[in-house]
């Protein structure tokens, strides 16, 4: 069932009504932007299993297959825009005194797009972490780096700065999150399968807070349940819908 222009005005009431706005993004937001989800029909763990590929085993095991991937998703992700769903959240941080844009996306889009409040739960693929010195460095694959081992200023190996299964994410950008989720008064799920821990421990959390809280995705689910109102859309449709209601009401 297409989401009808009733939902997308109680979604954008919603918004109105709200004094702060909370929103988690998946790789969802990016897929009209030609970027694979991980999931869904054309996703990347359809080819991969993430054992082989996103897990500090898998690195130590053999780092230049594991660059070889992270090269390969940098190629594609450089290829890509920003869509129209990073916009929409673009003009909706401008809309909002008190924003915060959690994103499990570590494809740079959404900065792209010119969103500032963004914290990035599973880091960034173009940033380099040292393995020996623990230095970040900005990383994108050279021209002619094909399965080379970066190596960092001090000798050490660099790996991909994201969040690989079994390791923790960044405790600063949790911290503040959760912070922020106790004042937040309108949420907003777009673009995530709502299957990866500990993410998909927010909209349960944020339900429990009393937060009028919103889904927006083609498929089903487990955040479904949960929210006040889940829209069958895409993100590239449902958000400059919503926003437009908020910016050009009546
Ligand atoms: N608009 C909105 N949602 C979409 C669109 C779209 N155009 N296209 C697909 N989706 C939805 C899919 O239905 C799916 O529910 O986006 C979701 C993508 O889910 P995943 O591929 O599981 O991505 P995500 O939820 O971000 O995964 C979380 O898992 O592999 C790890 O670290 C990786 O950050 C990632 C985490």
């Amino acid at each position: 069932m297409d989401t009808t222009s009733e939902q997308y005005e109680r979604a954008a009431e919603v918004l109105r009504q709200a004094l702060s706005l909370f929103v988690m993004t998946g790789a969802g937001v990016s897929a009209e932007s030609g970027v694979p989800t991980f999931r869904g029909a054309d996703g990347l763990w359809r080819n991969y299993s993430a054992a082989d590929l996103a897990t500090p085993e898998a690195f130590s095991k053999d780092p230049a297959l594991v660059w070889a991937w992270y090269h390969w998703r940098q190629g594609i992700i450089l290829k890509a825009q920003p869509n129209a769903a990073h916009r929409a959240l673009v003009a909706l941080e401008a809309r909002f005194e008190r924003f915060l844009l959690l994103t499990q996306n570590v494809d740079n889009l959404h900065f792209r797009a010119g969103s500032r409040r963004v914290l990035e739960l599973h880091g960034n693929i173009f940033r380099a972490r040292c393995c020996r010195c623990g230095r970040k460095v900005p990383h994108t694959i050279e021209e002619d780096a094909a399965r080379s081992l970066p190596e960092c200023a001090c000798g050490g190996l660099l790996r991909p700065d994201v969040v690989w299964f079994g390791e923790a994410i960044p405790s600063d950008v949790w911290q503040e999150s959760v912070d922020f989720l106790k004042e937040a008064q309108a949420a907003l799920f777009c673009g995530t399968s709502g299957v990866v821990w500990p993410a998909a421990a927010i909209p349960g959390f944020v339900r429990e807070q009393g937060i009028k809280t919103i889904e927006i995705n083609p498929e089903p689910t487990p955040i479904t349940s949960i929210v006040d109102l889940s829209l069958r859309a895409k993100a590239g449709k449902a958000l400059p819908e919503i926003v437009r209601r908020i910016i050009e009401p009546g």
